[in-house]
């Protein structure tokens, strides 16, 4: 979202709740979206094909096919554009939609978010003021709704059941706030950039560094967010039902903010083909073919000189042709009028950037229409130059059909045309539920990593210390770092001090001190990378203050996104104990208090690499290879191509309070066969690494039926004494002899809870060629002969519990 001037107006929003919104100059036969029709009951609006509000506009519905019901949507939507205007249809392509009041079509709003709760963010998701109660006469007030812990920490469950449910508790709200006027039913969430440099400043938005589980956290929030039960696929997958629809972001090579003037509004990401597919595009590939999301958002970014937002191999050649979204295409919003402003791609005009970017096959522009800029509204680019490029032919009238055709679609799988009868009872009631509120808490106790436990420090007997000190910026953290980035006001808000307070007396006599810092969104948000991985310099040198002169050693809570060097504290005999919190949400206080005293034993486990400040030195971030570049002395990115010394804690890290160790059911290891089929690829090996290369060294995956599996169980045995939860995170090693292979991958991970002194037994199915496949120089995916591995890795690297087993892979002709 926004650029930099605009930016200042979206954070006064976030920050102050002041902002200035104009209303649309359109004339209005028929009320719109959000001023509602009936106000009689609970339900403000619900339908667009209501033939009590056309007879109100003195228009009859059954004049209008795009509003009978037994019509297949595409007809419907055929008949609907077919009765707009080119005025009309051009005004519908930016996110807050004219409709097309004269035959029937109100107003729509297509911006909102919901990232980790629904967001304020955007013109669209109306809360209400506490100072001026029930703005729209006869309906419920609502203030706020549930604030889940930022995705970082969600993802440090990997716990796919409750991204998923998580999505699903959002969607209600959504669903009961469009009953009630205050919110739409498009949602531009997940952010599914992978966290490529631990400099980003959006991570915290994010789940991590590794494609496939930030690729599985989309599909499962996805989900969550769009589907109604029952209707998980589909014969005809454009007609799906949505509940509410995701929209995956930021497509593609996006993860530039602002890095010492590089930012992402002229930031060109030069990346080989082979780290599209392998990194940037992965998890959007899954987040479109396996949760079938019904929308995409490209980047500001340019990816090897071209806007992705104008280019149609990234937009129609592979989002919608190779990978078969159902659904549109939207813009970041402003990014087309940045690329003729501000980036000056190509020397453009703004009629010649809105014909480039429908012929690149964007569906809708965002832009900041609700802002004021010098009086004027600033207006997005699609709607004011669309006309134009029709007019002189730049753009054919076709390719704008086409981009509204994908906007009614989705819309009438929302039932925003015929109501969704099964949530029309939402309401007030159903936002900020004791059910939600319990998910968000226990989804931030979830996500809560413990980086170190000295002599088990943790956690503490309340009865044992009867009064703790509590120090550090973020006992008393606002709600705006404890709620991160996207939020809306929540329901409940309690700090770290509220928190721990309700077990032990706080006093700064104690002998115990529980220190509570990390970073904010000065340091690490949208818009803003980081310039370095420490702490505050002043918040260090409090922090070995305090712990030298304590009798007892001290536990250190860190509060951010990204990882933070602190080996002053890992090294530290006097800092007993760290737990990394994240921003863990409105519940947060309470799931770091049920954490520190032993009501719940952490389960976390980084979802990215903790490296040690010494490494942002070795690259800049513009460079974006995920390789290492011997040549220009850069080390690689992410554990998959970085093991070196300047990590302090490794991606998949996380003590518990109890011990696991694991037990397989694959022995000495196992091996499999694919029909080679005459498939056959070429390898790199390393200098020296084979004496012969083999006749058929790898197998195209594109042209295998890839069959084959790896089967195998996993005990994972709970030797402690209390009970737990624990991820197995499982990972393949490529045969060792090939060049350029990641060191590893992971390839599938399961959270199981264990009883103190339990067992639980989790059933692992590898598909040979997803999870033994690389992707090799000339970006295609192939599965290597050899001898490959399959790790099993403990989060305690002291635990001797990490098994491993061989897999050999042959290849029949
Ligand atoms: C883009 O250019 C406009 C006009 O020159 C300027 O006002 C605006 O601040 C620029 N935006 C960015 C993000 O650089
Ligand atoms: C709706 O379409 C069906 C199928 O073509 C038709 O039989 C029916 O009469 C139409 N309904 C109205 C109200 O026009
Ligand atoms: C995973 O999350 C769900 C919440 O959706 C929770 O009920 C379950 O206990 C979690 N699983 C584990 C093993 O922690
Ligand atoms: C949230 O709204 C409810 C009323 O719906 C109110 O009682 C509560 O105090 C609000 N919470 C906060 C943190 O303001
Ligand atoms: C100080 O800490 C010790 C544990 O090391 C504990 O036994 C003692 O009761 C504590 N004293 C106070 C005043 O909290
Ligand atoms: C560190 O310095 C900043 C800026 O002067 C100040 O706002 C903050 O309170 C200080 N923090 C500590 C822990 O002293
Ligand atoms: C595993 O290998 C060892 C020695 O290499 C052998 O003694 C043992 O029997 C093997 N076990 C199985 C289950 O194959
Ligand atoms: C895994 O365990 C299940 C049930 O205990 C069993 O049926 C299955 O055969 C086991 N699979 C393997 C590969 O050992």
């Amino acid at each position: 979202m926004a650029s930099s001037a605009m930016h200042v107006s979206i954070l006064s929003l976030l920050l102050l709740g002041t902002t200035v919104s104009i209303p649309r100059a359109s004339s209005r036969a028929v009320p719109s979206q959000s001023d509602g029709g009936a106000t009689g009951g609970k339900a403000v609006y619900t339908k667009v094909c209501d033939a009590s509000r056309f007879m109100a506009a003195g228009l009859d519905m059954s004049k209008y096919r795009y509003c009978n019901a037994s019509l297949p949507y595409g007809d419907r939507v055929r008949d609907l554009i077919g009765w707009m205007t080119v005025e009309e249809k051009v005004s519908n392509l930016g996110d807050w939609a004219d409709g097309a009041p004269r035959v029937g079509l109100p107003q729509y709003k297509w911006w909102s978010e919901a990232l980790h709760g629904l967001s304020s963010t955007g013109p669209t998701t109306k809360f209400d003021d506490p100072k001026k109660p029930r703005l729209h006469s006869g309906r419920a007030a609502v203030f706020n709704g549930t604030v889940f812990a930022n995705v970082i920490n969600s993802a440090a469950s990997f716990n796919e059941s409750l991204w998923q449910s998580i999505g699903q508790a959002i969607s209600t709200e959504a669903r009961a706030m469009y009953n009630l006027g205050k919110g739409g039913l498009t949602y531009w969430s997940p952010n599914i950039n992978v966290v490529r440099d631990p400099r980003w400043g959006r991570a915290l938005e994010t789940p991590g560094e590794d494609p496939f589980v930030v690729g599985r956290y989309a599909v499962n929030f996805v989900r969550g967010m769009q589907d109604v039960p029952g209707h998980e696929v589909a014969s005809d997958p454009m007609s799906r039902p949505l509940k509410t629809s995701a929209c995956c972001k930021h497509y593609a090579a996006y993860d530039v903010d602002d890095w010492y003037g590089h930012t992402r509004f002229k930031f060109d990401a030069r990346v080989e083909e082979r780290d599209m597919v392998e990194t940037f595009q992965r998890p959007f590939e899954m987040c479109v073919r396996h949760g079938d999301v019904s929308s995409v958002m490209c980047s500001y970014n340019r990816v090897n000189g071209i806007p992705a937002c104008a280019d149609a191999r990234l937009l129609s050649g592979t989002i919608r042709r190779d990978w078969g979204l159902h659904g549109y295409i939207v813009s970041d919003c402003d990014a087309v009028r940045v690329m003729t402003d501000n980036a000056t791609w190509l020397g453009y005009t703004a009629v010649e950037s809105t014909a480039a970017v429908l012929k690149a096959g964007l569906d809708l522009d965002c832009g900041e229409s609700w802002i004021v800029q010098n009086g004027k509204p600033v207006m997005d680019f699609l709607t004011t130059y669309g006309l134009e490029a029709v007019q002189k032919g730049k753009t054919r009238e076709s390719d704008v059909d086409n981009a509204l055709t994908n906007l009614y679609m989705t819309l009438m799988r929302l039932g925003y045309f015929d109501g969704m009868p099964r949530y029309e009872s939402l309401n007030e009631k159903d936002i900020c539920s004791d059910d939600h509120r319990s998910l968000a808490l226990d989804g931030a106790r979830q996500g809560m990593v413990l980086l170190k436990n000295h002599g088990g420090l943790l956690p503490l007997d309340p009865k044992k210390f009867g009064a703790v000190a509590v120090r550090g910026p973020h006992a008393e953290a606002p709600e705006k770092i404890m709620d991160g980035d996207y939020t809306g006001p929540p329901c409940r808000y309690v700090t770290p001090r509220d928190g721990i307070s309700k077990d032990v007396k706080i006093s700064h006599d104690a002998n115990l001190t529980i220190y509570f810092g990390g970073i904010n969104m000065h340091i690490e948000r949208e818009g803003n990378d980081r310039e370095d991985l420490l702490l505050p310099k002043n918040q260090t040198e409090q922090i070995l203050h305090i712990a030298a002169a304590s009798p007892n050693p001290i536990v250190l809570v860190i509060l951010s996104g990204g990882g933070i060097d602190i080996s002053f504290a890992q090294g530290n005999p006097k800092i007993g104990a760290i737990l990394w919190a994240g921003y863990p949400g409105g519940e947060g206080g309470n799931a770091i208090a049920d954490v520190i005293f032993g009501r719940y034993s952490p389960g976390g486990r980084l979802p990215l690499t903790w490296f040690k400040n010494k490494y942002i030195h070795q690259i800049p971030m513009t460079s974006m290879e995920l390789r290492p570049r011997p040549d220009h002395g850069y080390p690689g990115r992410t554990y998959k191509f970085y093991d070196g010394p300047e990590v302090l804690y490794r991606f998949g890290h996380g003590l518990s309070y109890t011990k696991f160790r694991y037990e397989t059911s694959a022995g000495n290891g196992t091996a499999v066969t694919l029909a080679a089929g005459g498939h056959c690829k070429r390898l790199s090996y390393k200098a020296g690494a084979v004496d012969a290369t083999p006749s058929c060294p790898a197998i195209d995956v594109a042209s295998h039926s890839c069959k084959e599996t790896v089967d195998f169980n996993v005990s994972v045995v709970n030797g402690g004494d209390v009970d737990g939860s624990h991820t197995v995170l499982v990972y393949t090693v490529p045969p060792p002899e090939v060049a350029g292979a990641p060191i590893k991958q992971v390839v599938a991970f399961q959270r199981v809870f264990v009883k103190a002194g339990g067992a639980a037994t989790v059933g692992f199915s590898l598909k040979v060629c997803e999870a033994f496949g690389i992707v090799e120089k000339t970006a295609y995916t192939v599965v290597p002969s050899g001898v490959s591995t399959v790790l099993l890795e403990n989060g305690d690297t002291s635990s001797p519990s990490s098994v491993s087993f061989p897999v050999k892979i042959n290849f029949s002709t």
